[in-house]
Order: C-alpha cells, then structure tokens, then sequence
C-alpha cells in the first residue's frame, strides 16, 4: 500500500515535517515518512520485454515517457521515481508480477501491460488493492467488462473495436467467404467476436476457424489447410514478431496474390520492416495510422523518432496517451493521487488530444474513437479512410462499484 494509500495526506505530511526533521536527526526517521516526504510518484511498468512482444513494450515505454517529458518530467510538480518489471507476456506469473510492483515497490500508478491473458493477473491485484491502474495495450474484454474497476482505465482498445469495422469493407470489395485465423487467446478469441459481428452483419460467412497457441509461429500446416479451402479472404489477427513471420509464411506459401490478407491492424504495426514485400497490400482496421495527415500526429512522429531513433507505431501512440492521461488525473488533484474520487472524475471525463485523433473515455474507462481503413503501401500504414466513427465497446456487464 502507499503512502497515499495509508492515509497520509499531503497536509499530515506538513504538519509532521517538523517532527521527522527533529526525528531524522536524532535517527529515528520512519521509512514510510522517508517515503512520504520524498514525495515522488511512484510510476511502474508492467510490460513485455522480452519475448514476441518485447517491441511492443518498448514503444509503450518510450510513449509514456514522452508524454511525462514534454509536461517538464513531473506529474503535477511532483518528481517521479519509475520502476519496471518484465511480464515476458507470460500469463502465469501475471498475479505475481503485478504484486512486485504494488506490494514491494508500493507505486502509486501501474502502467501495465500488452497480453491479455497477462492483464487477468493485473486486473486482480488492481481490484484487491486499489491501486491506479492504466491499461496501454492488452484488449481484454473482461477488464472494462465484468471485471470494470473504478480505479482501472485503459488508454488503447477491446480486442473487439478494431475488427468490428473490418467486416464491412471486406464485403463491400466482393470478399464474401473468409477463413479467420489466429492466437488462441483472449485476444484472439475476443478479436473473433467483432469480425463475426461485422462480418456475418455485413452478408459474409466465416466458412472456417483456425487457431495455434501463443506464441508458436509454426504456421505451414494451416496455410496448407488455408489453400485447400480457397477462401475470398483471410482474416486475423497477429501482432508483435510472430505477425511478421506470419506476413513472410502466408507470401511465401503463394497465398499472398491468389487470396487477400486482411486483419485487425496489429497485423502490420511496428512489423514492416521485418515484413519486408509480404506485408504490401495488407488491409487492415485499426485506431491509428502512421500517414494520418494531422499536424498532431505529426509532430508526434518527429519527436518520437527524434527522441527514440526509431518510427513510432500504435503502441507508442497508446503509451504517449496513457502519459497524456495521468498528466490530466495529477493536475486536476494537483498532485494528491490520494484524492481519488476528482482523480477518477477528472481522468473519466478527460478529452485525450491523441495523434490518433481526439477520443473520450467510455463509462467503462475504454476509448470511445474512430477506426480507420489502412493498406500497407511502401512500408507505410496508408490511411485510405475512417471506417468506422467513434466505435465504442459495449461495456457489457459493468458495474463501477
Ligand atoms: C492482447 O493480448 O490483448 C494484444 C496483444 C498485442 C496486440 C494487441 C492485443
């Protein structure tokens, strides 16, 4: 628990300062005190940083750090002490992973993670504790779902959003029969239920459902099943390393110029390069594009790849936002994260000036915004068009208690 937690408001921590100053030197000083005093926010990040998902961490990292520097590197005048753990997007050790930054590092925000399956373990500890938790990644449905949590807010997407406006366009350009492959995951899964959605709504049938387990990338024998079924389209979704082997398999198979390739955007995200020509003519949906022709997301990229030597994607943009987010919370409370109820208010209510455009927070703490149309065209994310305005998840099942 922290020391905001524990009751010691900033006001208490005034009026005892005499008393530590007096304590300290007589070399009594309590470490909670010490702590206290100090007065940094105590910021953790619970993300991959090794494994499939290890760049997607990364960019993460860069974009909160990003957002915090260009506000001056403190959060409400408060200095910021930062800790890390790497998940290894490894669901087991979610609970334990989590409990390392709140119960032995005691931070006051966490900023976690990418895997959904990893974020179950995340959003049991931020219920049992309360601790402000910030979602820059993992879609699951459940964590602004059933198991919505005042004091949990996510800044990127249900696994659903994305591919809830994929159907449509696939059926608007004649591809009417798809097969759907993927993880077998959460994300996967919930990924499923938003094409099947716009898909079937839109007069396509998903003729079959493929799945490996995460993260194998031993793909031969479903592209093979894949070229038997002579499908209009492939749906799926991919993200991280095994996305682009799985752009390099499907090429390689001589599946890319007979049968489409279409998939929520994690697809092509932060992949092109290892893609290389098997990702050219992808269509996918997604909340972001590197082309969006706004000055916002402009500049975003300059300073990004200035500051980090490398080209921003999705993920940079969601950790730039969750940046953007705690700034907001902090200096609605000036500071006091002890102030919970204008915290949550202000983070809730909070209009995020995005590089992917503007967004608002749903009821269930999830972005409300719009999906765009994207073909990978000369290593680039092209935006050919929104697909789909201000899509909002359903929220179905929460109740902010
Ligand atoms: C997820 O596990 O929720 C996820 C991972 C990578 C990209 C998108 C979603």
């Amino acid at each position: 628990m922290t020391a905001q937690a524990r009751g010691l408001s900033r006001r208490l921590l005034l009026s005892r300062s005499a008393a530590v100053v007096g304590a300290s030197s007589a070399g009594l000083l309590l470490p909670e005190i010490v702590r206290a005093q100090s007065n940094k926010v105590r910021v953790g990040f619970m993300l991959p940083f090794t494994g499939t998902y290890a760049q997607l961490g990364v960019a993460i990292e860069n974009g909160v750090r990003m957002a915090i520097a260009e506000k001056g590197g403190k959060l409400a005048g408060r200095e910021i002490e930062w800790f890390k753990v790497d998940d290894e997007s490894e669901p087991s050790k979610g609970v334990e992973n989590a409990q390392k930054l709140v119960q032995r590092d005691k931070v006051d925000v966490l900023i976690g993670t990418v895997h959904s399956g990893v974020q179950m373990g995340i959003q049991r500890v931020a219920r049992d504790s309360g601790v402000l938790s910030i979602i820059p990644n993992a879609g699951v449905h459940a964590a602004t779902r059933a198991l919505c949590a005042p004091n949990v807010f996510r800044t990127s997407f249900t696994n659903a959003q994305p591919t809830q406006a994929l159907g449509k366009p696939m059926v608007e350009r004649g591809l009417k029969k798809a097969v759907w492959i993927t993880w077998k995951y959460a994300a996967g899964d919930d990924a499923l239920e938003g094409f099947k959605n716009s898909y079937t709504k839109a007069g396509g049938t998903i003729i079959k459902e493929l799945g490996l387990p995460f993260p194998n990338v031993e793909f031969q024998a479903l592209l093979t099943e894949i070229a038997n079924l002579k499908p209009d389209a492939v749906a799926c979704f991919f993200a991280g390393a095994g996305a682009a082997k799985f752009m390099r398999d499907y090429a390689a198979a001589g599946l890319k110029d007979k049968i489409p390739l279409w998939g929520s955007g994690f697809l092509t995200e932060g992949v092109l390069e290892a893609a290389g020509p098997a990702a050219e003519g992808v269509m996918t949906t997604l909340h972001y594009a590197d082309s969006l022709d706004t000055p916002r997301n402009q500049q975003f990229r300059t300073a990004y790849a200035g500051q980090f030597k490398l080209q921003p994607d999705v993920y940079a943009v969601q950790g730039y936002d969750a940046g953007q987010l705690l700034l907001r919370g902090a200096d609605a409370v000036k500071g006091d994260l002890s102030n919970k109820a204008a915290l949550y208010k202000a983070m809730e209510t909070a209009v995020i000036d995005s590089p992917r455009g503007r967004w608002t927070m749903s009821k269930a703490h999830n972005p409300v915004q719009d999906m765009y149309l994207r073909v990978v065209e000369k290593g680039d994310n092209k935006v050919l068009g929104v697909a789909e305005k201000a899509v909002a998840d359903s929220g179905a099942g929460c109740r902010m208690g």
